[in-house]
């Protein structure tokens, strides 16, 4: 039987120490499709992302994958299911003292028998779904930005994840590398199948590549919106995500950032 790539929150609060950061959390990620996490700087949306993935423990309620309770899993059972998440982290930090080929390897190396010879085919094969063939033997130094995005992204797919989590893939790139990227994003959705979260508060992302987004709400703390951004942008009543959603509509065209 397949494994189940739904992701499921139910009743989340998140607080570090006495500060809750948010509350009353309920949503869906759907197998096979590109969840939004979006709202303002410093709402929550990476901590909620390190709350999927295991870094943090929710103060109240939980986190569910397909019928496995995530938060109520024992350790050993949540280690193996972090080897089904693929991460790129706020940042995207590479090891800029290993060259691409081991920044990648070093996956594949600690969680797989795999050949040296078979993980340098995995390799090639990554760095060739990012556009960035032949760049092996680079030092994340010697490359740009928006190269180094890339690269991080083929690491975080070395392990073909059933589920994807993207902090911020877009943050400080062109209009013109930020659009590729989101086109890789859509594409690792098809050929991998794998569930993908982004956070992005970048609009012409948010609107490329979501299939659903949840807006989160700084000021009430609790998630206020989700849907298909276009019909939010259209139908919502909520003015926080209206006004996050219509916000310099010219800049979409210019930037497609804030
Ligand atoms: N390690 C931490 N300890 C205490 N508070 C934290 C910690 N990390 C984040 N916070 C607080 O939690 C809140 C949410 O932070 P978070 O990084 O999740 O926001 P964000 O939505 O990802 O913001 P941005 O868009 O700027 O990346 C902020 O008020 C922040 O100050
Ligand atoms: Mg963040």
């Amino acid at each position: 039987m397949p494994k189940s790539k739904q992701i499921k929150i139910n009743n989340l609060e998140m607080a570090y120490g006495s500060f809750v950061v948010m509350r009353d959390l309920n949503f869906i990620v759907e197998a096979g499709k590109v969840t939004v996490i979006m709202g303002g700087s410093g709402c929550g949306k990476s901590t909620l992302l390190r709350h999927m993935i295991g870094l943090h423990e929710p103060s109240k309620g939980s986190i569910l994958y397909g019928d496995m309770n995530f938060t109520a899993a024992s350790e050993k059972e949540q280690d193996e299911m972090k080897q089904r998440f693929g991460v790129l982290y706020q940042g995207g930090a590479l090891w800029s003292s290993m060259t691409l080929e081991e920044n990648i390897s070093l996956p594949l190396q600690t969680y797989t028998k795999l050949k040296p010879e078979e993980i340098r085919d995995v390799v090639s094969l990554k760095l060739s779904l990012v556009g960035l063939s032949g760049f092996e033997e680079f030092l994340p130094g010697q490359l740009s930005g928006g190269m180094r995005k890339r690269a991080a992204l083929a690491r975080a797919i070395a392990l073909d994840p059933d589920f994807l989590f993207l902090d911020e893939p877009s943050a400080g790139l062109d209009p013109v590398t930020s659009k590729r990227l989101d086109e890789l994003i859509l594409q690792l959705r098809d050929t991998l199948g794998a569930t993908i979260v982004v956070v992005s508060h970048e609009l012409a992302s948010i609107f490329a590549i979501a299939d659903h987004a949840i807006y989160l709400d700084a000021i009430s703390k609790r998630m206020t919106a989700q849907g298909l951004p276009t019909k939010l942008k259209a139908d919502v009543t909520d003015s926080g995500v209206r006004e996050f959603l219509s916000r310099g509509s010219s800049s979409l065209t210019s930037t497609g950032r804030d």
